[in-house]
């Protein structure tokens, strides 16, 4: 609670001024709202006796009556005479408090006339009725102004937090869960400030300023009336909160049921491959079984607790009624600690006690429902707050950059440590060294960690032993922006965004004209494919690029490369989840936006890489063997058995002739016509063929 208080104070700075008016807005409208119901006991008590007038409860009231005692309202005070004064209304004492001698020895002496006092009230009930309803009206308008303002502000703050945390943060965080602390944790703070603000204050505020009016007008009979608060109290906390908890669990329940379903519906062959069916409608029977449970429980307690609440509210009235028109009809009452004399209540307060009696219940509603508001609010803060104090990411040099905004592209790795957990070195010692324009791959078995050392070269990871150098310079001495605007990653699976291809393919380099956009698409092998889709470049994305294959979504992200066309290229399997024909030109896109830059790729369709300039092979985090292909082949070590393993089931080559694969030939063929730098490189490898 105190965490939740500190977080609105903190994060409502910006709106004080607001805040202070909608308080001032709430007690003017409450006060407005108590004084419509006076004339409910003013005019039925001026009836009754002309000498119980308003002055008697409140003597301030005397100048304004003497204001309404005029013959224009009331024929019986116009004068005999045209030229004479009007008449005076008769005097009259006002009743007498037994409990106050002085008021039964002298009584107050009144003198206002019947229908002034009726017009005055009826005044009272409209200046005030409206009043109220218009300031019921800026109450809530400012109420969801400052809510709305406070739950965009954090919902942006939010955001741009998560995105800048590191991806280490992220890897243990649940999706689910975060866009959960985004959208609901943020919605019920909102809604605590929308709700709680007005009727929190506003209920307070009416209940203290009803009991001080009744005890006012008359403490027994206020007591009397007020003796069925607490049990409403009592009921009205415990039942909501009970019915707040069998909803909780029915949501949780429902949550469940959804999972199951989801999870069994996506996984029908399994099901009936393994004859599961009467176990899964056992594990789902359940859930729903806890849902049916919850969902009765609540709907038990709700049933109960609308005729309890009535029923109670039938016994305070009845009280009020009971004793009130016993009172007025002139006897006394005695219930031992509280005593009523005859006559001390009349028509016109047992009127206005019904009304506040009604009025008093719904702020006792809505407090108990405020309980449940500010604990979610709460714990909305904390899970909120709990985002906000993880530090960003890997943090911003501030020592000033004047380097080039192009980077050459020479990366070294000195004794690279790397952990995700502490003690338990993902990388352990890495020394690598990329001149600028060399195209290096990383092989290995998986979990070796070769997305990890790729990983580092952009900075998504902070090392923490040894340098990571780009150019010469270590990468944490680059701003972010400058760093990762001279690395392009063409991963397994690539992400499409809403919107339209051509913005998907502008995100490589945004606000590029439309021919360059082409010519990358024509380059990365997909503009044939665009220009079948409904609208071309303009065909919307769906979900991710659900309606694009992988392989054209892979090509989508190799031009968006091409476009960004920066001089570092990282591409971690960018064909493992395609299929032989997809690959193919998926990996002649490849040729094309390879040309030219340092490339680190990693693969393990090893029979691909016979072009590249270096083959690192990694285990258990550190660097074992680094060679040519031919080198390594030959060498019997670890990437010659990885080899061995992966032609033990192509029956049809035991002799690994497949080397020269198709998807190799296109390698080479593009190596050959856009980087005549490789050349020197070919006869390299030839040179080592011929040595092995
Ligand atoms: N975000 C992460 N948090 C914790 N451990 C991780 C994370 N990513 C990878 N690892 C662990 O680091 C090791 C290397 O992973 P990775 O670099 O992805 O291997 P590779 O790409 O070679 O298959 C694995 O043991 C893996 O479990
Ligand atoms: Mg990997």
């Amino acid at each position: 609670m105190l965490l939740l208080c500190k977080f609105l104070y903190r994060n409502l700075r910006g709106y004080r001024f607001l805040i202070i008016l909608a308080i001032l807005v709430t007690f003017a409208q409450v006060g407005a709202d108590l004084a419509a119901a006076l004339p409910l006991k003013f005019i039925p008590s001026k009836i009754n006796n002309p000498g119980s007038d308003p002055t008697c409860t409140f003597p301030f009231l005397d100048g304004v009556l003497n204001f309404f005692d005029t013959p224009v309202l009331d024929p019986s005070l116009r004068p005999l005479q045209a030229n004479q004064p009007p008449n005076q209304p008769p005097p009259a004492p006002c009743p007498a408090t037994p409990s106050d001698p002085n008021s039964v020895l002298h009584p107050r002496i009144t003198q206002h006339s019947v229908i002034g006092v009726i017009v005055f009230s009826l005044l009272i009930l409209v200046v005030f009725g409206l009043l109220s309803a218009l300031l019921v009206y800026i109450e809530l308008f400012l109420a969801t102004f400052i809510a709305q303002n406070l739950s965009a502000q954090l919902r942006r703050g939010l955001f741009d937090h998560l995105q800048r945390l590191s991806l280490d943060w992220h890897d243990r965080q649940k999706k689910g869960d975060l866009v959960q602390r985004v959208t609901g944790n943020i919605a019920d703070i909102e809604k605590l400030v929308t709700d709680g603000l007005v009727d929190l204050l506003a209920g307070i505020l009416t209940l203290i300023g009803i009991i001080v009016i009744m005890l006012f007008i008359s403490k027994e009979y206020t007591l009397l009336s007020l003796a069925i608060a607490p049990l409403l109290l009592f009921i009205v906390t415990g039942y909501t909160g009970n019915i707040k908890a069998a909803a909780r669990k029915k949501a949780k329940a429902a949550g469940k049921i959804a999972d199951v379903a989801t999870e069994d519906i996506n996984a029908l062959t399994v099901i009936r491959a393994f004859t599961l069916e009467s176990r899964e409608n056992q594990r789902f029977g359940t859930h729903v079984g806890s849902h049916q449970q919850a969902g009765l429980r609540a709907g038990r307690l709700q049933a109960q607790f609308t005729p309890l609440v009535s029923t109670l509210v039938v016994f305070g009235t009845l009280i009020v009624l009971g004793v009130g028109g016993y009172v007025a009809a002139g006897n006394g009452v005695n219930f031992g600690f509280i005593t009523i004399n005859p006559s001390t209540i009349d028509v016109g307060t047992l009127i206005l006690f019904l009304t506040y009696l009604k009025m008093l219940y719904q702020p006792i509603r809505d407090l108990s429902k405020l309980v449940t508001l500010a604990s979610n609010g709460a714990s909305g803060v904390e899970r909120i707050q709990e985002v906000l104090d993880q530090a960003q990411e890997v943090i911003e040099t501030n020592v000033p950059y004047y380097g080039p905004q192009k980077l050459q592209g020479d990366i070294t790795f000195e004794n690279v440590v790397f952990s995700y957990l502490a003690d338990r070195p993902v990388l352990k010692g890495i020394n690598l060294h990329i001149p600028a324009g060399r195209k290096v791959a990383l092989v290995g078995y998986s979990g070796s960690g070769k997305t990890t050392l790729a990983k580092l070269i952009p900075r998504f990871y902070d090392i923490e032993q040894g340098s990571l150098k780009i150019d010469g310079l270590d990468n944490r001495m680059y701003p972010l922006h400058i760093l990762r605007m001279n690395i392009s990653m063409v991963l397994q699976d690539s992400v499409l965004f809403e919107g339209t291809v051509r913005e998907n393919l502008e995100i490589g380099r945004p606000g590029a004209p439309l021919e360059e956009v082409i010519s990358a698409s024509m380059k990365a092998n997909i503009h044939d494919v665009i220009l079948n889709l409904p609208d071309g470049y303009e065909t919307v994305v769906r979900e991710q690029g659900n309606n694009f294959s992988a392989g054209q979504r892979q090509r989508l992200a190799i031009a968006r490369a091409i476009l960004r066309d920066t001089p570092i290229l990282i591409l971690d399997e960018p064909t493992a989840n395609l299929d032989v024909e997809a690959e193919a030109e998926v990996m002649h896109a490849l040729n094309t936006l390879i040309a030219g830059r340092t490339v680190l790729t990693i693969s393990h369709r090893l029979s691909t890489l016979g072009q590249v300039d270096e083959i690192l092979v990694m285990q258990n985090g550190q660097i074992i063997e680094r060679g040519s292909y031919w080198e390594l082949k030959h060498n019997k070590g670890v990437f010659a058995s990885l080899l061995e393993e992966q032609n033990r089931y192509n029956f049809e080559s035991p002799e690994l002739e497949f080397d020269e694969s198709e998807t190799t030939i296109v390698f080479r063929a593009v190596n050959n016509l856009e980087s005549p730098e490789l050349e020197h490189d070919e006869s390299v490898n030839d040179h080592s063929r011929s040595r092995f």
